[in-house]
């Protein structure tokens, strides 16, 4: 059992919570990760907070116009009526809409309508719920974001195979990944997440990594074993390479073999700009199913819904159909984009431009809301305090090995001063 489980249940063995306390209750515990991390950085971090997955400008959240004006624009219906328990229609229509728009080689009648979710977390937490066992296993990338620990291990009591995707240096370490794939796939069905563009290395493969990885699901599956991917599209769309697989691969997975069963977790959460607003699609797709399939598959995930929250907001679901029929949308959307590749590009030219450094080296990445540093020779949990305490720098240590550089939140004119101190302090530390 995990330390911090095993630290709270210590403090509440001698009273009645303890006692009552269920196998689940007894395994979950806060950990001291991302959000931890940031809410310390919230009191400390004056010079920068690069913590938080939000996208800031001249110190206020990017939010969209549509997003901001219109409660009072839209009917009773609209706001306080339960939605259904998959999401209002017309949301969960658009959404499909969008999909087929941002992926044209998405076959739009070979996958399911998206259900629309309380989040993303949620919707991978519903997936494990449907499709996690204490017995099996997900194959994931090393490093990751924090919570699949909690949601696959802790709550399902599933286990989590971390398979080191950045070895080789620029890009995937298909090697390894290959390895560790074939040698799972030979004892269970094979489980995996792809999260591109990943958190916490804003890495998103390009095009010829892409179809390896595909080729590679392609063999296993003929091999005969069941395969299911899940693909956490979290930051679907902020691409800044002309490399970057620029669709989700959700698209070629959902009609590549019978054996394989693929799951879209997406939303506005960060595409969107619209990260409280707590809404998220799971969409299903394998090439062997059919529409019943589908039908039986989304009354399951409507069953994990309804027996939690029962459904999710109808204020932010009518937001979203605001939002998409609003003219200024996209074109802020594009203003944010830009705003966000041209703070990569400066990171880029900040990184090539000085010696390589002794004790931080830079996960590849090209996409998404951060970068990292992997640390050599240094504690990244201690560099993190460092620069917090010493120059009021927040940033996310993942382990003892990976800083996490959240470029989303902090303007393009302070990241030549904070790259600065985070290469001092790591060369002093
Ligand atoms: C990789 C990844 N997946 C899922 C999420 C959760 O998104 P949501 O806020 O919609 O639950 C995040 C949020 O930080 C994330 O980074």
């Amino acid at each position: 059992m995990n330390d911090l489980a095993q630290e709270l249940n210590s403090i509440l063995e001698a009273t009645v919570a303890g006692r009552l306390l269920s196998d689940l209750g007894r395994r979950l515990y806060f950990p001291k990760g991302i959000i931890a991390q940031s809410v310390e950085a919230k009191k400390n971090a004056h010079m920068a907070n690069a913590t938080i997955g939000m996208a800031y400008q001249n110190d206020s959240l990017m939010i969209l116009s549509a997003l901001q004006q219109p409660l009072a624009a839209l009917s009773p219906e609209a706001i306080v009526a339960y939605a259904p328990t998959a999401g209002l229609e017309k949301t969960r229509q658009l959404w499909q809409k969008l999909l087929t728009e941002k992926n044209p080689s998405l076959d739009p009648n070979r996958i399911s309508l998206p259900v629309l979710v309380p989040g993303l977390t949620a919707g991978i937490s519903y997936c494990a719920d449907l499709f996690f066992d204490p017995c099996s296993s997900l194959c994931i990338s090393q490093p990751c974001w924090d919570n699949y620990e909690l949601i696959f291990e802790q709550r399902r009591g599933a286990s989590l195979v971390k398979i080191p995707f950045f070895e080789a240096g620029d890009g995937l370490d298909f090697a390894g990944i290959e390895k560790a794939l074939q040698t799972r796939a030979q004892k269970e069905p094979l489980r995996l997440m792809l999260n591109f563009p990943h958190n916490p290395s804003g890495y998103t493969l390009t095009r010829s990594e892409a179809e390896q990885l595909i080729v590679l699901l392609k063999a296993i599956a003929d091999a005969g074993s069941d395969v299911l991917v899940l693909c956490d599209d979290s930051y679907f769309g902020l691409f800044y390479e002309p490399d970057c697989m620029q669709e989700s691969l959700f698209s070629q997975l959902s009609s590549l073999h019978d054996r394989i069963l693929a799951i879209k977790i997406d939303g506005p959460t960060k595409e969107d700009f619209a990260w409280g607003l707590r809404l998220g699609f799971v969409t299903f797709g394998s090439k062997s199913l059919e529409p019943a399939h589908y039908d039986a598959l989304i009354k399951k995930l409507m069953g994990a819904i309804r027996s939690s929250v029962s459904c999710a907001n109808t204020p932010a679901q009518s937001l979203l159909l605001h939002c998409a029929a609003d003219p200024r949308t996209p074109l802020e959307k594009a203003q944010y984009y830009a705003v966000l590749k041209s703070r990569y590009h400066f990171i880029k030219h900040f990184i090539d431009s000085n010696p390589p450094h002794p004790r931080l080296k830079a996960l590849p990445f090209n996409s998404g809301y951060f970068m990292t540093f992997r640390c050599m020779g240094i504690n990244a949990e201690l560099l993190r305090q460092e620069l917090l305490d010493r120059h009021g720098v927040g940033t996310i240590a993942f382990g003892s090995d990976y800083l996490r550089v959240a470029f989303s939140s902090v303007d393009q004119e302070h990241l030549e001063h904070l790259y600065r101190l985070i290469y001092e302090t790591a060369a002093v530390l």
